[in-house]
C-alpha cells in the first residue's frame, strides 16, 4: 500500500472540514432561513471543496455537498419528488470567468450564439405544476431532487395564476423565484424585533421563511413576489424554440415574467447588460445578486447537456459581494418604540458599495452571543441585500486576548428603569412607558412615511422639541403653532423650514383614518392590518367599543393582533391620546379623502412598466389608485392603458400583440391633467 503523503492527509482533513462546515451552513440556510455565512464565504468554500475533490478524486463521496444542491427536505411539509431535478448554476465571478465559460461553450457550438440575459434573483427557487391550467402543486427545491409540498403557501403569493389564459399543455411545470420585496423588508423587520423575534437577516431568508409557514394564512400576510424563468416537466410539445420565445410564452399564460429580461447576440452585449444592471440594482425592489446568461436556442441548450448539477448552457455572472473588514469598536444600546432594548454596532467606518457603515444592527443578545462577537474584534461586515448593514462574523484568529464579551445592561440606557427580559423572547424591554426614548421614537413612526407623513421631523428635531418641553406625544404637534414664537429660536429649525414643517404638519390632518391607526404605533399594527380595520370599522370608536372577537372575525386578523388591539384600547394613557388627536382635528373616521379627488379613472386597468423619469412607479400607481384606477402586474385583455418608461421588456410586447394604449409618463400626466378638468375617458 502506498503511504499517503503529508498534502494528502492535509488535503482530506480540509475536505472533511470544508463538507461539515458546508453541511452546517445547508441546514441554517435551507431548512433555518437563517444564515450564519454570508453568500461570498459560502461560493469559496464550496469552490475550495469541488477543487480539491476534483485534485483528489480518491476522496470524492456522493454524500459531499458539493455533489449535492441545498439540503434534503425539512420535517413539517410533506415531500415532493421532482419529475425533473432542479439544477443549480455554475458561477462566474468576474469578466474573465463569464468569457472563458463563453469560450468553451463556443468550442462546443460552431454556430454564432444569442443569450438571454435574466436578473439572478435572490430568493427562493419554487416550482409549480399545472394540470389542465389549474394550479396543483408547488414545491421547493429542496436538495434538487426532492422539495417541500408548499403548495397552500405558494396560492398566496402575488402574481401567481391560479389558473392560466390561453393554450397550454395538460400538465406542466413552471419554475421561479419567490422573493420579498425590498420596499416590504426593513418595515417586516421591525414589527419582527418589537414583537421579540430575531429579524431575518436578509429578504431572501424573509421570503423563505414566509414561504416555510406551517399556516397559509401567515405566508398570505406577507408581501411575497414571484418571477418565473422556466419549466420543467411538461407532456405535450410546446412552440417556443428559443429561452426568450419561452419567457414570452409564459407571459402569455400569465405568469409573471420580469421586465428587464433581454436577448443580446454578443458576449459582450451580456458584458454591458451586466455592467448597467451592476448600477440599476440598487433602484429594484427585489435583491438581485448577478446576472443569468441562457443561451437562447433551446435545441442547443439541450445540446450542451449539463455536467453533475449544473446546465453547461447557462451561468451565473455575479456581481461582486460587497464585503468589508473593520473593527467592532463598541456595542452600544437604543430603545425602540415598545421599549425594546435594541443592540447595534459602532464600527470604524469603512465605505460599502458608495455607502460610509459606522453602525450596524446586532438584533438581539442571542444574535451577538451566537456569533461570538466581542468588542475589540476584527469583524466582516456586509450590506446584507444592499439593504442594512449586517456584522457576518467575527476573525477569531485576529484576537489579540484583550477583546471584551458582551454585557447586557440591566437599566435601560435612557431613563434608567430596569430592563424586563424573558426567557422565551430573544428582546429586553424597557417597560416604563413614560421613557424618553419611547416617547422619541413613537413619535419618529407617528410622523413617518407610511404612517401621517409629515417631511422635515427627523430624530434630531424630534429631540431638541421633546428636551425643550414642546411636545411630548403626538398630538402636541398639532399644537406646535401655538408656540411659533418659542420654536423660531430652536436649534435644527431654520425659519423657513420651521414654516414647512408647521404646514405638513396642518396638511398631515387630512390623512386618511388608516394612516392614522398605523400611526398610533400599536404593535402588530402596521399598515395592511390598520387597512383591514379601517375596512371593517366606521369609526376609531366603533375600533374601541369592538371585542376581542370581533377583531379577529376579520379574515387577515389572528388572536396575536387582536388581543394586541384590545390592549392597546383597554389602556387609558392611549386613550387619552386619540382624544388629543381627536381635537387636533385627525380623521378618525372612515372617510375615504381619495374620494376627494374625482375618480377619472374608475374601473380602468393599468399595468406600469419599465424606468420612469420624474416619478417613481409606486407614485404613479398610487395615483392611478387615488384617482380611482386599477393597477396590475401583467398586460391581459382587461388592461386599458400600459404606462411605460424606458427598459420596458416583454409587457410592451405583449401590449402590442393585445392593441393596448402605450402612454409615455408625460402623456400619462398630460391624460390626467385633462380628465381632472373635463372629467371624461
Ligand atoms: S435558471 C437550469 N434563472 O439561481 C438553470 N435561476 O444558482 C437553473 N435563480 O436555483 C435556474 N434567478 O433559484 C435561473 N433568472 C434565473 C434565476 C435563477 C435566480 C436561482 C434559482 C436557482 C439558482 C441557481
Amino acid at each position: 500500500m502506498v503511504e499517503k503523503t503529508d498534502s494528502e492527509n492535509l488535503a482530506r482533513k480540509r475536505i472533511e472540514e470544508l463538507r461539515s462546515q458546508l453541511n452546517k451552513h445547508n441546514i441554517l440556510y435551507y431548512q433555518q432561513d437563517s444564515p450564519q455565512t454570508s453568500d461570498a464565504e459560502y461560493d469559496a468554500m464550496m469552490r475550495e471543496l469541488m477543487a480539491l475533490e476534483t485534485q483528489h478524486p480518491s476522496f470524492a463521496s456522493r454524500d459531499s455537498p458539493a455533489q449535492r444542491i441545498g439540503a434534503p427536505p425539512s420535517k413539517g411539509f410533506a415531500t415532493i419528488t421532482h419529475k425533473q431535478q432542479m439544477l443549480s448554476l455554475a458561477n462566474a465571478f468576474n469578466q474573465e470567468e463569464f468569457v472563458a465559460w463563453n469560450e468553451r461553450v463556443a468550442k462546443l457550438l460552431t454556430n454564432k450564439l444569442e443569450f438571454v440575459c435574466e436578473l439572478k434573483y435572490d430568493g427562493l427557487a419554487v416550482s409549480m405544476t399545472y394540470e389542465n391550467g389549474n394550479l396543483v402543486k408547488g414545491a421547493t427545491r429542496g436538495d434538487g431532487k426532492k422539495g417541500e409540498d408548499v403548495t397552500n403557501n405558494l396560492k398566496t403569493v402575488n402574481h401567481l395564476p391560479l389558473n392560466l389564459s390561453g393554450g397550454y399543455p395538460s400538465i406542466l411545470e413552471v419554475r421561479g423565484e419567490v422573493v420579498f420585496p425590498i420596499s416590504d423588508f426593513n418595515e417586516f423587520n421591525v414589527n419582527r424585533s418589537s414583537d421579540g423575534l430575531t429579524p431575518y437577516a436578509n429578504p431572501r431568508n424573509a421570503a423563505a421563511g414566509a414561504l416555510r409557514q406551517i399556516d397559509p394564512s401567515e405566508t398570505a400576510k406577507r408581501p411575497l413576489d414571484i418571477f418565473i424563468y422556466g419549466i420543467g416537466h411538461v407532456n405535450d410539445q410546446i412552440p417556443p424554440q428559443t429561452q426568450y420565445e419561452l419567457l414570452d410564452y409564459l407571459s402569455a399564460l400569465g405568469f409573471n415574467i420580469n421586465e428587464h429580461n433581454d436577448l443580446v447576440d454578443s458576449p459582450s452585449k451580456v458584458i454591458d447588460y451586466y455592467l448597467n444592471f451592476l448600477e440599476m440594482r440598487e433602484d429594484l425592489d427585489y435583491i438581485c445578486d448577478g446576472v443569468v446568461v441562457k443561451v437562447n436556442r433551446l435545441d442547443y441548450q439541450r445540446h450542451l447537456g449539463q455536467i453533475g448539477r449544473e446546465p453547461r448552457w447557462a451561468i451565473a455572472f455575479k456581481f461582486p459581494s460587497e464585503q468589508k473588514e473593520t473593527t467592532l469598536i463598541n456595542i452600544k444600546f437604543n430603545v425602540g418604540r415598545t421599549g425594546s432594548i435594541n443592540p447595534y454596532a459602532v464600527l470604524d467606518p469603512v465605505q460599502i458599495g458608495g455607502a460610509t457603515i459606522k453602525q450596524a444592527t446586532l438584533h438581539n443578545e442571542d444574535y451577538i452571543r451566537t456569533k461570538d462577537l466581542r468588542i475589540g474584534d476584527t469583524v466582516i461586515i456586509e450590506r446584507a441585500g444592499e439593504v442594512i448593514p449586517q456584522v457576518i462574523r467575527a476573525i477569531s484568529s485576529k484576537r489579540s486576548g484583550r477583546e471584551k464579551k458582551l454585557q447586557m445592561p440591566t437599566e435601560c440606557p435612557i431613563c434608567n428603569h430596569l430592563i424586563f427580559s424573558s426567557k422565551d423572547e430573544a428582546m429586553a424591554y424597557c417597560i416604563n412607558s413614560a421613557c424618553p426614548a419611547q416617547t422619541n421614537k413613537m413619535i419618529e413612526h407617528f410622523v413617518s412615511k407610511g404612517a401621517m407623513d409629515i417631511h422635515g421631523l427627523g430624530p434630531k428635531q424630534i429631540n431638541v422639541l421633546i428636551s425643550k418641553g414642546l411636545i411630548s406625544d403626538a398630538a402636541d404637534l398639532y399644537d406646535l403653532k401655538n408656540h411659533q414664537d418659542k420654536t423660531i429660536t430652536i436649534d435644527r429649525i431654520g425659519e423657513t423650514s420651521l414654516d414647512n414643517l408647521l404646514t405638513a404638519i396642518d396638511t398631515s390632518r387630512r390623512q386618511p383614518m388608516e394612516k392614522v391607526l398605523t400611526a398610533l404605533g400599536i404593535k402588530h399594527v402596521g399598515p395592511e392590518v390598520a387597512e383591514l380595520l379601517s375596512q371593517r370599522f366606521l369609526n376609531i370608536d366603533e375600533i374601541i367599543r369592538s371585542s376581542d372577537s370581533d377583531i379577529q372575525n376579520i379574515p387577515g386578523i389572528g388572536p396575536k393582533i387582536s388581543s394586541s388591539i384590545v390592549t392597546y384600547f383597554a389602556d387609558p394613557s392611549n386613550l387619552e391620546l386619540i382624544n388629543k388627536l381627536r381635537l387636533a382635528g385627525l380623521n378618525l373616521e372612515n372617510v375615504n379623502t381619495d374620494i376627494l379627488e374625482k375618480q377619472v379613472l374608475s374601473d380602468k386597468v393599468f399595468v406600469v412598466t419599465g424606468r420612469m423619469e420624474n416619478f417613481s412607479r409606486t407614485d404613479i400607481q398610487n395615483r392611478i389608485k387615488a384617482l380611482g384606477g386599477k393597477v396590475t402586474g401583467k398586460v391581459t385583455k382587461k388592461t386599458d392603458f400600459v404606462i411605460m418608461g424606458s427598459d420596458p421588456g416583454s409587457k410592451l410586447n405583449q401590449a402590442n400583440l393585445l392593441e393596448i394604449d402605450i402612454l409615455t409618463e408625460t402623456e400619462f400626466i398630460d391624460l390626467i391633467q385633462s380628465l381632472l378638468s373635463n372629467n371624461d375617458l
